[in-house]
């Protein structure tokens, strides 16, 4: 029955960072965005970053190279930016093209410098519950939002549906953590798991990351659940300048009168993975200056 703010929960994590950053006397962190391409959305997202690096008072760069670029060359282009002191964070912008493997550009990254929490090392750490990598920031996003909410997924059942790398399956590893925090028992669903909706249903907080549009019904979700809504799916909407909006995996209409809780599209994880990246950047920073 009420809506997590997001852009609010978000815009507080910024203003707690711009302070940090402004009692800095000497050097300002420094996040660098690969950008391969002239990818519509890509440009979107990097621009977002851009800006709200910049009101935090982070130093960033964007490097574009051409969608011809090679794969040789963008890895030399890390390993520049993993040499530069000047550099706490390297973000590179996906997809990439096709002839360039995500896996090994993302790889050559150093893990101390991967403030997207991709490379395997970041991951593994997460998953052992080593706290000294970098939490990917979506899930991270998702997990910092409950906790600004007061809801505390200790002892909760969590379904989290969708397993991608960078949202499902880092945020089931992330609230089953032995944590204060975490300690949820986690189920995470996928598009070959039997009695899916009958598994959502049994959710104290239900995470939808999927990527389609009302796919979340009321159904699906337990009276009193929180519903946490990650998608971000483009659909037609003639009347609008731009001619689409952005709508998540849930069914608000439906679904906001079961919840107790649930996040919007916009509005939601979206600025949430925003200012955890700015976050990453900082504790990077952090590490490397007052180790
Ligand atoms: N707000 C943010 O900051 C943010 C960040 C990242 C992503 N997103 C959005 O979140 C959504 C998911 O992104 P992603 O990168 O995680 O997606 P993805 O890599 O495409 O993964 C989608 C997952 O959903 C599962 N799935 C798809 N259709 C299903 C169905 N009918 N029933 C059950 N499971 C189904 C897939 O199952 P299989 O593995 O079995 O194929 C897969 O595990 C997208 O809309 C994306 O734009 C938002």
């Amino acid at each position: 029955m009420g809506r997590i703010d997001g852009t609010a929960i978000a815009k507080e994590i910024r203003t707690q960072l711009a302070k940090a950053v402004d009692g800095l006397t000497g050097r300002k962190p420094g996040l660098a965005v690969l950008l391969v391409g002239e990818d519509a959305a890509s440009e979107t997202y990097v621009a977002n970053k851009r800006r709200a690096a910049h009101n935090v008072g982070i130093r960033s760069t964007v490097i574009r190279r051409p969608v011809t670029i090679g794969e040789e060359e963008l890895l030399q282009e890390i390993d520049r930016l993993n040499a530069d002191h000047e550099i706490d964070g390297i973000l590179v912008q996906l997809p990439l093209p096709p002839h360039i493997s995500s896996s090994k550009v993302i790889k050559r990254i150093d893990p101390a410098k991967d403030v997207d929490g991709f490379h395997p090392i970041n991951m593994g750490k997460l998953l052992i519950g080593e706290e000294d990598g970098f939490l990917p920031c979506t899930p991270y996003g998702i997990h910092e939002m409950l906790i600004r909410s007061h809801i505390n997924p200790e002892g909760k059942h969590v379904v989290v549906l969708g397993r991608s790398n960078i949202v499902g399956k880092p945020l089931a590893a992330l609230l089953m953590q032995k944590r204060p925090t975490c300690n949820a028992t986690v189920t995470l669903v996928h598009s070959r798991t039997k009695d899916l909706k009958a598994i959502c249903r049994e959710a104290d907080i239900l995470v939808a990351a999927i990527g389609r549009p009302k796919f979340v019904t009321a159904d699906m979700v337990k009276g009193g659940a929180v519903v946490i809504d990650v998608g971000i799916n483009r659909v037609d909407a003639p009347q609008t300048s731009k001619g689409y909006k952005l709508v998540g995996d849930v069914d608000m209409a439906q679904v906001e009168e079961k919840a107790s809780l649930i996040s919007p599209v916009p509005g939601g994880v979206g600025p949430m993975t925003v200012a955890m990246l700015l976050q990453n950047t900082w504790t990077s920073y952090c590490r490397k200056e007052m180790a």
